[in-house]
């Protein structure tokens, strides 16, 4: 057998996380890159969300909120902060990170504890970025500053620092970058940011389940992110908003909501907030899309962020190393850090056939799917619960292939609505 194949199947034998990918749901024949975009399906998932619906919401109807489904999101959040090692009442999951975004954003320009400059950069995810254009032209006196670093790929930090130092504020960012995978030091800029009066605000879509993260360690005061990426929630599952107890008495969620409310059950008529993190529920909690992110999470506690942060930097060099030796000579650029330190958990790659690359990568009787991110990224996602040393060898032989025999040439550059 072909000598990297054998090397690859070295590394899993040896692989103490090797037996998490029986608690998924596999498809044969396919090698899935996309895990930091939709998490595969937990079997246990499953099982939860047929008895949510048979049992709790078939047989047991409106008696399961006292039951079984208030407790349903007190437990996901408790489990967020094991997770993420923070204090209880401090995280809360319902809304999507985009609109935690804003209501974090509305209640801390609204608190008049930081100065109105919101500041962010171009290695952040668009919908961040329109968040913080929507507040800016909704909230008096605010100001953007959106730093271009002039690279795709690394953010400056020492530009980063200047900026913030310049003009202090609240700070949006994404611990890591969706496109080059860019890790930012967590603990290095908030201990910064509090130095010279100003607040981040982690967006850790990319990063949470993946990259190893305490919030204790790091002083981290505010973040949001989203579960369906590798916490495996399920599609739209909803996201999680942290904030610091200290910090949580001084701000109003600018969004009064009866779930918000320190009674909803009074049904007063005024508008008592709830002291805790509670305050910035809004509306009736999703619990068809909470209940599977508790299976999701679930196995991360069980596996450990520590071993599965290690895993994916070993995983993620062996790629890097494929890449440099099968694929740069195919005409393939590595989009991403070359350090396994200021890198999440995907390597993106580019080509001047990107498109059509990924396309014919999901045809064949062996299946790859990686995604695509215009103008020109293909992004090679290793979660590495479920993806194998083997996998990631079979996957760029199989990208060399199709570039060699350019079997791309048979697609349209037409695009679907979600690529
Ligand atoms: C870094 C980052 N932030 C925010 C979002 C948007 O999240 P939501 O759809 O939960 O608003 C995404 C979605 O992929 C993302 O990757």
């Amino acid at each position: 057998m072909d000598s990297e194949i054998k090397i690859s199947q070295k590394l899993d034998k040896e692989d103490t996380l090797k037996n998490f990918k029986k608690e998924f749901l596999n498809n044969s024949n396919e090698i899935y890159l996309d895990g930091n975009s939709l998490g595969k399906l937990p079997l246990t998932s499953l099982i939860k969300v047929k008895n949510v619906l048979e049992k709790e919401w078939g047989e047991n109807l409106i008696e399961s909120w006292n039951d079984h489904w208030l407790k349903l999101v007190e437990r996901v959040s408790s489990k967020l902060e094991r997770l993420f090692n923070s204090s209880n009442d401090e995280i809360v999951v319902g809304e999507s990170t985009s609109v935690f975004l804003y209501q974090i954003l509305h209640s801390l320009i609204n608190s008049k504890i930081y100065e109105p400059n919101l500041i962010s950069d171009n290695l952040n995810f668009p919908s961040d970025l329109y968040v913080i254009e929507s507040i800016c032209s909704l909230t008096q006196n605010s100001k953007k500053t959106i730093i271009d670093y002039e690279s795709d790929i690394e953010a400056k930090i020492e530009l980063l620092k200047e900026k913030i130092k310049e003009k202090p504020g609240i700070i949006t960012l994404s611990l890591v970058s969706y496109k080059s995978s860019w890790l930012y030091p967590m603990k290095e800029l908030n201990e910064w940011a509090i130095k010279n009066n100003s607040i981040i605000i982690w967006d850790l879509s990319h990063a949470a389940g993946v990259v190893h993260i305490d919030f204790k360690k790091t002083k981290t005061l505010v973040a949001v992110g989203c579960t369906y990426k590798y916490l495996n929630g399920g599609p739209g599952s909803p996201a999680f908003l942290y904030v610091k107890k200290e910090l949580l008495k001084s701000i109003r969620n600018p969004i009064s909501g009866w779930f918000g409310h320190s009674n909803p059950f009074s049904f007063s008529k005024k508008f008592i907030q709830n002291p805790g993190i509670m305050k910035f529920t809004n509306g009736t909690p999703n619990i068809l899309s909470i209940a599977p992110i508790e299976s999701g999470i679930d196995i991360i506690l069980k596996a450990g962020t520590k071993s599965i942060q290690e895993k994916s930097r070993k995983q993620s060099d062996y790629l890097k190393n494929l890449i440099l030796k099968y694929l740069i000579p195919l005409g393939y650029k590595i989009e991403s850090p070359l350090l396994s330190n200021n890198r999440g958990s995907h390597i993106s790659i580019s080509h001047k056939e990107s498109w059509r690359i990924c396309r014919s990568l999901k045809e064949g009787p062996l299946k790859v799917i990686p995604d695509y991110r215009p103008p020109k990224y293909i992004r090679l996602g290793i979660a590495p619960l479920y993806n194998s040393y083997e996998d990631l060898t079979r996957a760029i032989y199989k990208i060399r292939e199709i570039t060699q025999n350019k079997e791309f040439l048979k697609h349209t550059k037409a695009k679907p609505k979600v690529t």
